[in-house]
């Protein structure tokens, strides 16, 4: 059995004190950071960039897996790539064709960094089967991108067992990712359906009991 990774959204932290926050999820052992990028056009909500990204690039020894909700990323795959992103997972529906998302696959690994594409929750997941073997990771999005703290959407894992299916039997290594929703009880039917790596935001961020809450969503 893999062991899963958790990856902690920043989305959630409490800014004011980021580099604490980010001690605080290194203390409980996360290896990844998941760092949510919205630009109030692809999504309902602006987040944070390229600056925020940079003023923490190789400062703590953390995997930066940006997650770009943005309407044109091929515009800025080479700006994330050059200010401290490990992974660039970007959005199957932001690009119009096929030609165009294997260019964007091609511009992030071009950087010797590893690519990763996700959906929708109304996106079909068969669409990202004909990319898998060009991507470190596929990403399922379990709510609404735009927004931290929403309510996990079941049938979101019906797509993760139809990827964990599909990698398996082509003996591939791609990895698949959920993010939003995730609590203790949506991570352990996560992890049950094949998911490899863990967001989670609100779950951690708002609790007191944080290295707890992950150790129990890592099983530890
Ligand atoms: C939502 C973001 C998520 C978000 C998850 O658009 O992609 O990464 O931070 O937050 P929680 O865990 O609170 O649902
Ligand atoms: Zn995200």
């Amino acid at each position: 059995m893999k062991k899963t990774i958790l990856a902690p959204s920043i989305l959630a932290a409490d800014f004011r004190f980021l580099d604490r926050e980010i001690k605080k999820i290194i203390a409980g052992g996360a290896k990844y950071l998941h760092f949510d990028v919205m630009d109030g056009h692809f999504v309902d909500n602006i987040s944070f960039g390229i600056p925020v990204l940079k003023s923490i690039k190789d400062k703590y020894p953390l995997v930066n897996d940006v997650h770009l909700m943005i309407s044109d990323p091929l515009k800025y795959i080479d700006s994330f790539a050059a200010n401290g992103a490990d992974i660039i997972t970007f959005h199957y529906e932001a690009l119009n064709s096929d030609e165009e998302r294997f260019l964007a696959i091609e511009k992030i690994k071009a950087h010797g960094i590893k690519a990763g594409m996700t959906i929708k929750p109304a996106t079909a997941v068969e669409v990202l089967l004909p990319f898998l073997s060009h991507l470190h990771l596929v990403l399922i999005m379990s709510v609404e991108p735009g927004f931290g703290g929403q309510g996990f959407i079941a049938s979101s894992l019906n797509k993760v067992k139809v990827l964990r299916n599909y990698i398996d039997n082509n003996h591939l290594e791609t990895l698949i990712e959920i993010d939003g929703g995730i609590n203790d009880k949506t991570g352990r039917l996560a992890k049950d359906a094949g998911v490899d790596i863990l967001v989670a935001g609100s779950y951690l961020f708002s609790s007191r009991l944080i290295k707890k809450r992950m150790a129990g969503l890592l099983d530890e």
